[in-house]
């Protein structure tokens, strides 16, 4: 049982990364973006997956990181529990959906704007799938704070296919 280190985002967490030690996911999938964001220097990793299946993979392999703490169920029920164990300011990757995007980034915003800390760093994955929301992403994420500087990123061949928000 592999993790892989995905080299599209190693680069992109290694940069914004800054001083922030913890990284929150939503969506582990396969947990290759949780073992690269350990690669990249994070110390604690902190992640949701609504699959059962791919919840249980991911415990066997990485069944010897007690740095990484996996919970099972939607993100909008889980977040609320993942935040009571964060109070610093810690790095999001927004990464939960399916092919049919459902509001689940918009929804794990609110979740995050309730948190007593409002300057983590936030990367929002796959904005095409958003199509015309990724205005609406924008204005919850200043509803956290005013301050965010927000930049779009690349992967791979694709041009804006991140969103990077981030309090200097
Ligand atoms: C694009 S994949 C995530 C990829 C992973 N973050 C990575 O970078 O390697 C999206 C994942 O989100 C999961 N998912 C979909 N809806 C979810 C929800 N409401 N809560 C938690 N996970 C969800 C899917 O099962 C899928 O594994």
């Amino acid at each position: 049982m592999t993790l892989h280190i995905d080299y599209a985002h190693y680069d992109q967490f290694k940069k914004y990364q800054k001083d922030k030690k913890i990284f929150i996911e939503t969506g582990t999938n396969q947990g290759n973006s949780s073992y690269t964001a350990l690669q990249s220097g994070f110390e604690k990793v902190i992640s949701v997956e609504i699959e059962e299946s791919l919840y249980n993979l991911c415990l066997e392999k990485f069944k010897d990181y007690d740095n990484v703490i996996l919970f099972h169920g939607d993100s909008k029920d889980a977040l609320p529990k993942m935040l009571e164990m964060v109070d610093e300011s810690a790095f999001f990757w927004i990464d939960a959906h399916y092919d049919h995007y459902d509001g689940e980034a918009h929804i794990e915003l609110d979740i995050i704007k309730e948190h007593h800390i409002n300057t983590h760093t936030i990367m929002v994955d796959d904005l095409p799938s958003m199509v015309d929301q990724c205005d609406a992403l924008i204005e919850k994420i200043k509803e956290i704070n005013q301050d965010y500087i927000i930049e779009y990123l690349d992967s791979n061949n694709n041009k804006n296919y991140k969103l990077i928000a981030y309090v200097e």
